[in-house]
Parts: C-alpha cells; sequence; structure tokens
C-alpha cells in the first residue's frame, strides 16, 4: 500500500469515527432511536459523504428520502455529542495551555475569554433548537400523523412558523474562526507551541462539524418541516 493510499484510508477512518462518535453519547433511554439507524445505515453513509466532500457538491436532495424523525434523532445525538464530548475536550485542552503558559502569555486571557463567551452562545443556540424549534417539529410530526386534533393544531400553527427558525438561524461555527485569527495573530505557524497546535486543530475540526450540521439544518431539515407545515396550513 502506498503512502497515499494509507494517508486516504486515514483520513477516511478519521472522518468516519467523527461521524459515528456521537452514536457512543446518546442516552440509554435514547437507544432504540439509535438502534434504528445503526452505524451502517443509508443515512450515516450520506452523512459521512456530506463530511468528506465539499458542501457545494454534496446533493442534499439524496438526505431526503429519510424521515423527519431520522434526521431530528441524529441532529439531537449531535447536540448531545458537542455538549458531553465536544466542548468539554475543547476546554480541557485550553485549561492545560493555561496551566502550561498562562503566567507567560498575554494572549491566553483574550483567547480564554473569547473561547467562553463563545461556549455560551452555542449553549443558548443548541438549547434554542432542543427547546422550541425540535418541538415544534415533533408537533408538525404528530399532526401530520393524524395524532392532534384540529384546535390544537391551529394553536400550533399561529404560535410559531419554521420560517420564524429560519430567520433567526446564525451561522454560529462561523465566529470560531476568530480563535485561529487570535493565535495567527500572535504567532507564526513554526514559532506556534504544540498545545496551541492541537487547540488550533481541534477548534477548526469543531467549526467544521458545525458547519455540516447547520447544514443538514437549513438544508434538510428547514425544507422538511415545511413541507409538513404548509401541507396543514393548506388544510
Ligand atoms: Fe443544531
Ligand atoms: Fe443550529
Amino acid at each position: 500500500m502506498d503512502a497515499k493510499t494509507l494517508e486516504g484510508l486515514v483520513e477516511s477512518n478519521k472522518m468516519y469515527q467523527l461521524v459515528t462518535e456521537r452514536l457512543d453519547v446518546v442516552d440509554p433511554a435514547a437507544q432504540d432511536i439509535y438502534a434504528r439507524f445503526n452505524m451502517e445505515s443509508e443515512l450515516m453513509e450520506l452523512i459521512l459523504e456530506l463530511y468528506n466532500h465539499d458542501e457545494e457538491n454534496f446533493q442534499y436532495q439524496q438526505l431526503h428520502k429519510f424521515s423527519v424523525d431520522q434526521v431530528l434523532a441524529y441532529l439531537q445525538a449531535s447536540h448531545k455529542f458537542y455538549l458531553s464530548k465536544k466542548l468539554p475536550e475543547i476546554e480541557q485542552t485550553m485549561s492545560h495551555i493555561f496551566n502550561k503558559y498562562g503566567a507567560t502569555h498575554q494572549l491566553l486571557t483574550s483567547l480564554t475569554a473569547f473561547f467562553n463567551e463563545y461556549k455560551n452562545r452555542l449553549v443558548e443556540h443548541i438549547r434554542m433548537e432542543e427547546k422550541t424549534f425540535f418541538p415544534f417539529i415533533k408537533n408538525l410530526i404528530s399532526a401530520s400523523k393524524g395524532e392532534m386534533n384540529a384546535s390544537d393544531i391551529k394553536g400550533m400553527l399561529e404560535s410559531d412558523s419554521v420560517d420564524n427558525f429560519n430567520d433567526n438561524h446564525d451561522p454560529i461555527e462561523d465566529d470560531l474562526k476568530t480563535v485561529s485569527s487570535i493565535i495567527h495573530s500572535y504567532s507564526t505557524d513554526d514559532e506556534t507551541p504544540l498545545p496551541y497546535r492541537v487547540f488550533l486543530n481541534q477548534v477548526e475540526l469543531f467549526e467544521m462539524e458545525l458547519r455540516k450540521h447547520a447544514i443538514i439544518e437549513d438544508h434538510v431539515l428547514v425544507p422538511m418541516a415545511k413541507e409538513l407545515e404548509n401541507k396543514l396550513r393548506a388544510a
């Protein structure tokens, strides 16, 4: 096996882990949902493809053949994964750097302040989706299945809309670029201490992760929910 093939294999395995890792952190209570789309499932394969390729070349429609429940379950597992695994990992690296360089590097004060503030915004972003938007979609699903009475449907459609979410859905991953620019403004690549490079690497991967996550929300979940909503409003 030549070096290039090996490199490709390592790279795709890393991506595979990145996508499937979140299945390890879900609630035992929710396990049955994830059992429905096990790691070999088509949905995971397609999401993996989204991780491996440029966003422009990815055919989002391919994901539309899955049910809204499946897409929702995937997004919720991802939220949990960010909060219980990714953010703590990044914070751990951050405190490691702080212990090592805190006394001597001015940069750390602004980096720590920025990251803490960013973390709060991300948690709030996820909280809003989990507490407001996803429950609204779950109601749309129940209503579409005939599990809700007419006056409850009316009340639900008056209280919120998919457009309302869509208009307020910030690209929260963009702000993570600030971390890279803070670090880069302070040093050139060859003199960046290793712990900073590890931190930077984690943050850049997380930024990509959040970007793909937002793509699934905006280009798969929103159109699906919108379709359910339109049908209910027309009924
Ligand atoms: Fe989200
Ligand atoms: Fe989001």
